[in-house]
């Protein structure tokens, strides 16, 4: 049984990876299987930023976050979320980004660097005193995201008709891959289980990043099982 330092998961970035990565079993495996798949999911990009748009659109609880000028962004904003369109200069602005986080997540490196922009890209979602245009997106948001992201892009895999074993591969790759974006969204979002007010005895297994980390490794299992069953 290996021990792993409830406090350290909190305050040491690597640490937390280190331990999340082993947990979901992510190592150099799923690396080998998205690089093996990267070029041809490349031209999905803009069709999963499309679908993303095109989703958190549909509800003025989350359009709503895209009306304010976004950092960095220097043209007109729109004054009404009926006058935001998906085609308006700071939502083609707003794709950009998002393209550019879907090509970093096939490129990699999967090294330090990449993980303090996958920790930086959760906590900009969140009202940091270092961040200059505070948007405080609530989790269930992005939890919606998450899944929505995750089942656009099993559905482009699936569409690629890859050798079985490449597809079912790089479906585990990815979907460990954003589960673990998901933990770094959950650190800023979801107290340590012993900053818990009212303690239970579950608290120690029911605390935030076990759980996310738990659902990751069943749900991955579970793509890749159906997978199997679906295509044998
Ligand atoms: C699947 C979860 C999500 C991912 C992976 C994600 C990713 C990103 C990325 C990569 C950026 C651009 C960072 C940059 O400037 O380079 C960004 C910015 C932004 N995201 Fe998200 N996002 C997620 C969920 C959401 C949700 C649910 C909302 C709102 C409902 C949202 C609203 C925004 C806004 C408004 C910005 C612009 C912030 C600014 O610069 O002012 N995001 N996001």
């Amino acid at each position: 049984m290996q021990h792993i330092d409830d406090t350290k998961l909190y305050n040491d970035g690597q640490y937390r990876f280190d331990y999340v990565a082993d947990f979901m079993e992510f190592g150099e495996t799923d690396i080998k299987a998205i690089q093996a798949v990267a070029e041809q999911v490349r031209p999905l990009i803009p069709v999963v930023v499309d679908a993303v748009y095109k989703k958190l659109f549909t509800y003025d609880v989350t359009k709503r976050f895209f009306l304010p000028k976004n950092e960095g962004f220097e043209g007109e904003t729109a004054t009404t979320l009926e006058a935001l369109t998906l085609d308006h200069p700071q939502i083609k602005f707003r794709k950009d980004f998002l393209s550019r986080y879907l090509n970093k997540l096939l490129d990699g490196p999967y090294d330090d660097r990449f993980l303090r922009y996958l920790d930086w890209v959760a906590k900009i979602h969140t009202d940091t005193p270092q961040k200059k245009s505070k948007i405080n997106v609530d989790y269930i948001h992005v939890n919606c995201l998450m899944g929505y992201v995750e089942s656009t892009l099993v559905g482009g895999l699936l569409s690629l008709h890859l050798d079985r074993d490449t597809e079912a591969k790089a479906l585990a790759a990815f979907n460990k891959l954003l589960w673990i974006q998901n933990d770094y969204f959950a650190k800023y979002y979801a107290l340590p289980s012993n900053q818990i007010k009212e303690p239970s005895s579950f608290s120690s297994l029911t605390g935030p990043h076990v759980l996310s980390t738990m659902m990751g490794t069943l749900i991955g299992g579970l793509a890749v099982y159906f997978g199997f069953i679906k295509r044998s």
